[in-house]
């Protein structure tokens, strides 16, 4: 009976759209030190702690932070022992993004027509009330050890005590644009049919290897979009070359498929990376060989300050829609393997096809420095 009700359920929540998402939820990390990874979101990009959970509010094996900047979240949490399954994540992977959460309008029919449509459960619905707020919490298993939670959330996130603020100064990134994941060779169809099967999302764009590559090495990239194109997930996997590729990297050092960059929208790209490079965030170096060309490229838009934007090391590209502003971190942890990109997009719906060569290229430079290329 209570499958009944469920598939009843499920199928209304798929009458209008056929898996309705609002929008990303929080991006839980699975680190070696919450408190200080915590601290480092804070003070190099701006976000708010708004919660915390840990001993001191009853939760006894872990310690988990909630970090905000307006409609962005991340959690990231560390474990108290060792034996400790965030641990031993964290001992194969290092430092890296477990948990790609949705919103959904109802998180229970979520699940039932996700496992319906073949997803495996990692969490059954599940719901949790404080003082604050209330939620339903279920989850399902993504690529290599990575999940996605599927939250319905009324008021604060319940599974933390809400923290105010007076420290963390914005730095104007305020939402996740998308979330890259790299899987292994020859496994890109698998996980864009996933997507397509379990959320009922669409292929947004495609590119082969004969677009992204350079002289060395290669990858191909499909986007998967879904929510009604709120969430884009593009899927990468690496493509024959002459040297290793930067998504080869990747999987030798977390070791399975998971989280290689999110990309983090402004309003003002130019501003907000002047903070983040006070703050002691380092993008990558574009060479000044690409701006002549790029000025050629986007010359109906007269009104680009290039001076500043070379001097920030910032790649611009169009498409049919309008341009967009974008660059992308050093890695952020030891390995070489979770990064951000910051985007600002005036009309352009696109990922910066024009940018993969000169961007590729700056990769490499880093790889090679590493001794992996
Ligand atoms: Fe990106």
């Amino acid at each position: 009976m209570a499958d009944f009700d469920l598939t009843l359920r499920a199928k209304e929540f798929a009458s209008k759209d056929p898996f309705p998402m609002k929008g990303f939820g929080p991006m839980e990390w699975y680190v070696g030190n919450a408190f200080m990874t915590a601290q480092a979101f804070r003070s190099l990009l701006g976000m708010s702690i708004i919660g915390y959970a840990g001993p001191e509010t009853g939760s006894r094996d872990r310690a988990s932070y909630l970090l905000k900047q307006d409609q962005m979240e991340f959690i990231v949490t560390g474990a108290l022992d060792g034996d400790h399954e965030i641990a031993e994540h964290v001992k194969l992977h290092g430092p890296g993004v477990k948990d790609v959460s949705f919103y959904v309008p109802d998180a229970t029919a979520a699940f039932e027509m996700a496992v319906q449509n073949g997803a495996t459960p990692h969490r059954e619905p599940e719901k949790i009330e404080s003082d604050d707020g209330r939620m339903v919490i279920s989850a399902i298993k993504a690529y290599g050890d990575t999940i996605h939670s599927l939250i319905e959330l009324e008021g604060a996130d319940p599974r933390f005590e809400v923290r105010e603020d007076h420290i963390a100064k914005p730095t104007g990134l305020h939402a996740i644009d998308h979330v890259v994941a790299n899987v292994e060779l020859g496994k890109m169809n698998e996980w864009v049919e996933f997507y397509e099967r379990i959320f009922c999302f669409t292929m947004l764009r495609h590119f082969d290897d004969e677009a992204i590559s350079t002289e060395y090495t290669a990858l191909m990239s499909k986007v998967m979009a879904g929510g009604n194109g709120i969430i884009k997930l593009p899927i990468n996997e690496p493509a024959e070359g002459k040297k290793k590729s930067q998504i080869e990297e990747y999987l030798d050092y977390y070791k399975t498929p998971g989280v290689q960059h999110m990309a983090l929208s402004t309003e003002d790209l130019q501003t907000t990376v002047a903070d983040i490079h006070s703050r002691g965030i380092e993008t990558i170096h574009v060479p000044s060989t690409y701006y002549p060309e790029a000025k050629e490229r986007l010359s109906e838009y007269d009104h680009l300050d290039w001076d500043r934007i070379e001097e920030l090391s910032i790649l611009v590209d169009k498409d049919d829609d309008g341009y967009l502003l974008q660059t992308f971190t050093k890695m952020l942890q030891d390995r070489p393997t979770v990064f951000f990109e910051f985007i600002e997009r005036r009309g352009a719906t696109g990922f910066g096809v024009g940018n993969f060569q000169a961007l590729f290229e700056a990769i490499e430079r880093e790889q090679a420095k590493r001794g992996n290329l």
